[in-house]
């Protein structure tokens, strides 16, 4: 995707997560559109990104958010001040008891997680039960097998021959979450198979969660097959929808900037920057995946890239694998370059970790006005606290 280059100040600070405030918009209004065009809840999933900062420009449009377990739930409820979801597939001792205070949505992985919570919740008013089926519906995404909740052995959500166990009457919101970076249809086909296999229990619950991993902002998503799947599914159960993404509300709208502060050669140029994979982008090594970077090709293997200055991209770490990618520039870097990658905010800061000592980078936001504003440096500190 051909990106411009964010105006950023000149003597920026590297490493930074800077994250777009108009793109961020953008995205909110494609959020907005679906849910008023097909009367659904959208709720954000702080896994993806749990940037407080960000949540004035989040709330109007969206629900809530949906929570992995009692920190970010908590971080929800203080933060962003609207619905609390919070799904997990095990609970610690005493964690659901806390959550009944601050979150009104638990959903539970099986239906003897229902029961053995079910005395917690019932002290708790107002606290609604979900519980997450496993949908039993694999679509070839992203990374395979490692982000489908459906691979064999998978242990998430009840499975269909459990769900006769299940003590409907005190279940409120069946949750069916089962996409990873999904177009529209994996989206619609997932609410379609949802409609055609569990329609008995949709017919026992209130609501249905269709979880994440809709890419809706992603260019080539229809918007409008979502809303069509789901104005269909609304109008057969009769039931409220909601979804809970998290990458598709914050893909594209925010840069990792990293300055080169060293070259090496090694029968290619090799240049080491200030971000790195194994600490700053994890997922570049998990999924795999290349991130893109403003101005400069990725090198396919075998290929000859049009730009003609190559270099393989790495961080400081001691891990041989750190490696980004391998990219093509119109000009030769020199220590003190700036590189940005594109497309930073989901999966990224929320990971990080300060492995060989590497600092953390900046969390900042590029303001509509042209501002940078740097919202939190991290120092030796950081690194220290950590440690004990
Ligand atoms: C239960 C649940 N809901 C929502 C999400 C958010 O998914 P994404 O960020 O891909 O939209 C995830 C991601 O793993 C999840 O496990």
């Amino acid at each position: 995707m051909t990106m411009h280059a964010p105006k950023l100040p000149a003597n920026i600070a590297t490493p930074a997560y800077v994250l777009d405030e108009a793109a961020l918009k953008r995205n909110m209004s494609v959020a907005a559109r679906i849910k008023s065009e097909a009367g659904c809840k959208i709720l954000l999933a702080t896994k993806a990104f749990s940037l407080p900062a960000a949540f004035p420009l989040m709330r109007d449009t969206l629900d809530g958010t949906t929570a992995s377990g009692e920190y970010e739930a908590r971080m929800g409820h203080e933060e962003f001040g609207k619905e609390v979801h919070v799904y997990s597939p095990a609970f610690f001792p005493g964690e659901v008891e806390r959550l009944t205070k601050i979150a009104k949505h638990i959903y539970f992985n099986s239906a003897e997680q229902v029961r053995r919570y079910l005395p917690v919740v019932k002290k708790a008013p107002g606290v609604k039960i979900g519980l997450r089926i496993n949908p039993g519906y694999s679509q070839a995404t992203l990374g395979g097998p490692l982000y489908d909740p459906c691979a064999p052995f998978s242990r998430f959500g009840a499975t269909r021959d459990t769900l006769d166990d299940v003590p409907w009457d005190e279940v409120s919101i069946l949750h069916a979450h089962a996409l990873c970076e999904a177009r529209h249809t994996g989206s619609a086909g997932l609410i379609e198979h949802v409609a055609k296999n569990f329609a008995p229990y949709i017919r026992k619950v209130d609501a249905v969660n269709f979880g994440g991993g809709h890419f809706i902002n992603k260019p080539g998503y229809d918007v409008d097959a979502l809303i069509r799947a789901i104005k269909a599914f609304r109008a057969e159960f009769k039931v409220e929808v909601i979804l809970e993404p998290g990458a598709g509300l914050v893909v594209d709208t925010g840069y990792l900037v990293a300055s080169v502060i060293g070259i090496h050669r090694n029968e290619k140029d090799i240049a080491i920057l200030d971000a790195s994979a194994s600490t700053h982008m994890p997922d570049v090594l998990e999924v795999p995946y290349t991130p893109h970077i403003i101005g400069a090709d990725i090198v396919e293997p075998g290929t000859a890239p049009a730009r003609k200055h190559s270099y393989i991209l790495g961080g400081k770490t001691c891990m041989t694998g750190d490696i980004i990618g391998e990219y093509a520039f119109n000009k030769p870097l020199s220590v003190g370059d700036h590189v940005i990658f594109t497309d930073m905010m989901q999966y990224s800061f929320v990971k990080n970790n300060t492995f060989n000592g590497v600092p953390l980078p900046d969390l900042a936001v590029l303001n509509t006005d042209g501002t940078y504003k740097v919202l939190r440096s991290f120092g030796y500190d950081e690194f220290r606290r950590r440690l004990g």
